[in-house]
């Protein structure tokens, strides 16, 4: 029976929230309603580049709210040549197509495979190679490229057209492309983020590329979540020193405003042509605005080192204080993408972190995960350490479950 005394919801209960709505923030600051100001070391799940209410972004989008919002892709729009470009620019890739969120953006990399597999390699029922461990989207072929058996639950018929591989295995990728030679791409995420911050290990990224290229198949690498500089470079795959031939981004490309992008290289930026895919928010005015004040930010203000530096400094704070911990089974990460692996289920630790006014993630079950904004401060980094390693050696002091 539900309980008369609390109001019904009518908005559908997909997500299991903390008791806590937020109103308003300012950099890495947020508060609730009740005036509980909290340390965000989220950023909305890497999204939140810089911060809340970043001055000279609040002030372009004002600008942009009052010229134009949407048009349609009937008609030019100038804003989306000047994003695409400066994507190419970082990337080092040809073209870029513009949709709304990281499921979106890996959907249409999924096209991109299965037309280049047709169109290029000849094949009739083109495969993509996928990962343990990945996490691309909830629509349903993005489901399908996922690994998480919880959250396919309930939705089969999967849509079919992966073959799964164990991540950082170079002889298996190869074995299982032997096996299945009608494969047209190899997709992952360069560090798997909801999968439990994941790295896929420079070596394993190199060899990657190496075998795309002896195969004539697409690297793909999803970079919604570990892209738009929170590793420290502009994108994690350069990290390798290589390049895909497909990226889908999202999250942090908008600081907060919805927006997805596929950037292609030579090899697949010819694939999709007039009338084979289309949005109609994709690429508009003031998504691509926020995109291109976001960049512009973060070049002028040097945010992509800086995520780097305090990475370090943040990496290096969990690593001394839960130095010689029972119960800690590693700090990884790369940059402002850092997980800290524990030996057992943490998910109480979502609500002691509200507590203690800090907001984090926990993924895969035992992975802290802290993605805190770009902007984040020496100061504040010190903070996010000093708040949440006490509750990570007071929850490992209890009885294991
Ligand atoms: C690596 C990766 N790909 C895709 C997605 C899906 O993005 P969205 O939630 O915007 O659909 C996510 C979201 O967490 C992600 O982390």
């Amino acid at each position: 029976m539900p309980d008369p005394t609390v109001p019904m919801s009518h908005v559908m209960p997909t997500y299991g929230r903390l008791p806590v709505a937020l109103s308003h923030g300012r950099g890495c600051r947020v508060w609730d309603i009740a005036g509980t100001e909290y340390l965000d070391a989220l950023a909305g799940i890497a999204v939140n580049t810089l911060g809340h209410a970043h001055p000279r972004f609040t002030a372009a989008l004002q600008d942009q709210v009052g010229k134009l919002i949407h048009t349609s892709n009937y008609y030019q729009v100038p804003l989306q040549e000047q994003l695409a470009a400066k994507l190419v620019e970082i990337s080092g890739l040809q073209n870029v197509f513009f949709c709304n969120s990281g499921l979106e953006a890996n959907e249409g990399a999924l096209k991109i495979a299965r037309k280049y597999g047709h169109d290029v390699l000849g094949f009739d029922i083109p495969q993509t190679l996928v990962f343990e461990g990945a996490f691309h989207g909830r629509s349903l072929a993005t489901l399908s490229a996922t690994a998480n058996p919880k959250i396919q639950a309930g939705f089969a018929p999967l849509v079919p057209g992966f073959v799964r591989a164990p991540l950082n295995d170079i002889a298996a990728v190869e074995r299982l492309l032997d096996a299945n030679p009608q494969t047209s791409a190899i997709f992952l995420e360069t560090i798997q983020g909801e999968g439990g911050i994941n790295p896929a290990r420079i070596e394993f990224l190199q060899g990657l590329r190496r075998v795309a290229d002896e195969r004539k198949l697409l690297l793909m690498l999803d970079e919604v979540q570990c892209g738009i500089g929170r590793t420290g470079k502009w994108f994690a795959h350069q990290w390798a020193g290589i390049q895909p031939d497909v990226m889908p981004l999202a999250k942090g490309l908008g600081s907060g405003v919805p927006i997805g992008a596929i950037v292609c290289g030579p090899k697949a930026a010819g694939v999709l042509t007039a009338g084979n895919h289309g949005t109609t928010f994709g690429g508009n005015p003031l998504a691509m605005r926020a995109g291109v004040e976001t960049l512009a930010i973060m070049e002028s203000d040097g945010l992509v080192a800086h995520a780097g530096l305090m990475g370090e400094r943040l990496g290096a704070a969990l690593r001394e204080g839960l130095a010689g911990q029972a119960g800690v089974v590693e700090v990884r990460g790369q940059g402002l993408m850092i997980g800290i692996e524990l030996d057992r289920p943490c998910g109480v630790l979502l609500q002691r972190a509200l507590d203690a006014k800090l907001l984090i993630s926990v993924t895969a079950d035992r992975v802290i995960r802290l993605l805190p904004p770009l902007i984040v401060s020496p100061a504040e980094i010190d903070e996010i350490a000093a708040r949440l390693l006490p509750l990570i050696k007071a929850f490992l002091q209890e009885p294991k479950p």
